[in-house]
This record gives C-alpha cells, sequence and structure tokens, in this order.
C-alpha cells in the first residue's frame, strides 16, 4: 500500500470535513416546499383505514374497469394484415434506427455503437427465434438495447415482432414456395421486357 505522508492525510481528513459540513447542512434545511410533501398526511400502500368501510388504503378497480397494463400471459393477437401495416410503421420509427429499415443491421447508428454493434435480425441465431423469444426482446430489451415496454403497448410490440418475422421471411423467401397466382406474378415482373 502506497505510504501518505501525514501532511497529505491531514488534508484529505480537511476536505473531508468541509463535504461532510456541506452535506449535512442540505438535509438539515430541505426546501420549504419539500419539507410540506414530506411531512403531510398521507397514506401507504397495504395501511389500514378508517376511511372506507373495508378498513383497506388500497382500493380495488371497479367491476368491469379495463387494465391499462400488459397481460403478458393473454394470448398474441392474429396476424392480419392490418397487423403488419401497424408492425411496419413502429418497427420503422422505432428498431430500423439501429436495427436497420431491412433488419439488417445496416444503420448509421449501428456503424456508431462501438461497444456492441445492433446485430442483424436475419442472422441464423435471430431466425431461430420464437414469436414469444422475440416478444420478450422487444419488451424488457436486452443487453445494451433499451427495453420498449413504456413505449409501444402489447399490441405495438407483437405487431412488430411479427413484421420483423416478415422481414425474415421475404428476405429468403424461396419462389417455388409461393402460392400459384403470386409465383406467376413474381415470373411475370421478372421477365426481361
Ligand atoms: C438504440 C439502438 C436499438 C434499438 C432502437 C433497438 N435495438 Fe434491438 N438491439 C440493439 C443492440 C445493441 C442489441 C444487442 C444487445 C447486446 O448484445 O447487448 C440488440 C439486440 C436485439 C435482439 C437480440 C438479437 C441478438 O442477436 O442479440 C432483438 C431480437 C432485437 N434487438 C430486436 C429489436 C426490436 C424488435 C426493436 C424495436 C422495438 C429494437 N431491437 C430496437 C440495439 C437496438
Amino acid at each position: 500500500m502506497r505510504r501518505h505522508s501525514p501532511l497529505g492525510l491531514l488534508a484529505l481528513l480537511a476536505s473531508f470535513a468541509v463535504l461532510d459540513c456541506d452535506n449535512r447542512q442540505a438535509w438539515q434545511e430541505p426546501d420549504p416546499t419539500w419539507a410540506r410533501m414530506l411531512s403531510q398526511r398521507r397514506a401507504d400502500p397495504y395501511e389500514a383505514t378508517s376511511a372506507f368501510p373495508d378498513g383497506k388504503v388500497m382500493r380495488a378497480p371497479p367491476a368491469g374497469a379495463v387494465p391499462v397494463d400488459d397481460d403478458t400471459d393473454a394470448p398474441p393477437p392474429p396476424v392480419t394484415r392490418e397487423l403488419l401495416l401497424l408492425g411496419q410503421k413502429r418497427f420503422r420509427a422505432t428498431c430500423s434506427v439501429c436495427h436497420g429499415l431491412r433488419a439488417d443491421g445496416d444503420s448509421v447508428v449501428a456503424t456508431k455503437m462501438e461497444l456492441r454493434r445492433p446485430p442483424s435480425l436475419l442472422d441464423p441465431d435471430n431466425l431461430a427465434r420464437s414469436r414469444e423469444e422475440l416478444f420478450v426482446y422487444a419488451t424488457k430489451g436486452y443487453g445494451l438495447m433499451p427495453a420498449y415496454e413504456d413505449m409501444l403497448d402489447r399490441n405495438e410490440r407483437w405487431a412488430v415482432v411479427s413484421w420483423v418475422q416478415t422481414l425474415q421471411l421475404s428476405q429468403r423467401a424461396r419462389v417455388a414456395e409461393l402460392p400459384p397466382e403470386l409465383r406467376e406474378r413474381l415470373e411475370k415482373e421478372a421477365e426481361p421486357q
């Protein structure tokens, strides 16, 4: 261990004393508005009260109330054209800045995030992820990626996930697997003019 000179130690102690004084002053004389907020009457969660007939501070939601928070156990919404269009919109506004419009990881932000580049969502690892797994990433975030549960509601997150899967499918779909009428249209469009 490095040895301190007695003078250095004294200076160090003195600086602690000064800091200590400052702190105490800040805590002993709170802003008058703060003091009022701290001392006003209030009820804490789970406390008893005589204000309500059941004696509980916490109230049950009225019958028929619709929860605004997410029910994560509810089944995902069915994939419809409407859901995909919503997903496309939200993905472009929320996710594409990092993962790229095609979800291939090609974005300006990606080139600047040196610590961990936003990955391509088209790589084998991500192609193997289930819809539910992708939903958890979009909800809770992952590593350096932020959570989106406050920004996108449950339906929007399922929509985004469905759009990611659409991008995954559309960029590796085989023409032979398309329904006959789509295949015909595509082959016509691909014909040299
Ligand atoms: C601010 C940039 C940013 C945004 C916006 C963003 N992501 Fe990410 N995402 C990342 C980064 C960085 C990682 C890798 C995190 C890590 O490994 O620490 C990641 C990881 C992921 C993964 C896991 C993939 C893997 O291989 O690690 C999925 C799935 C994903 N993001 C989906 C989404 C979706 C869906 C959205 C939009 C709701 C979104 N991301 C928005 C930066 C972002």
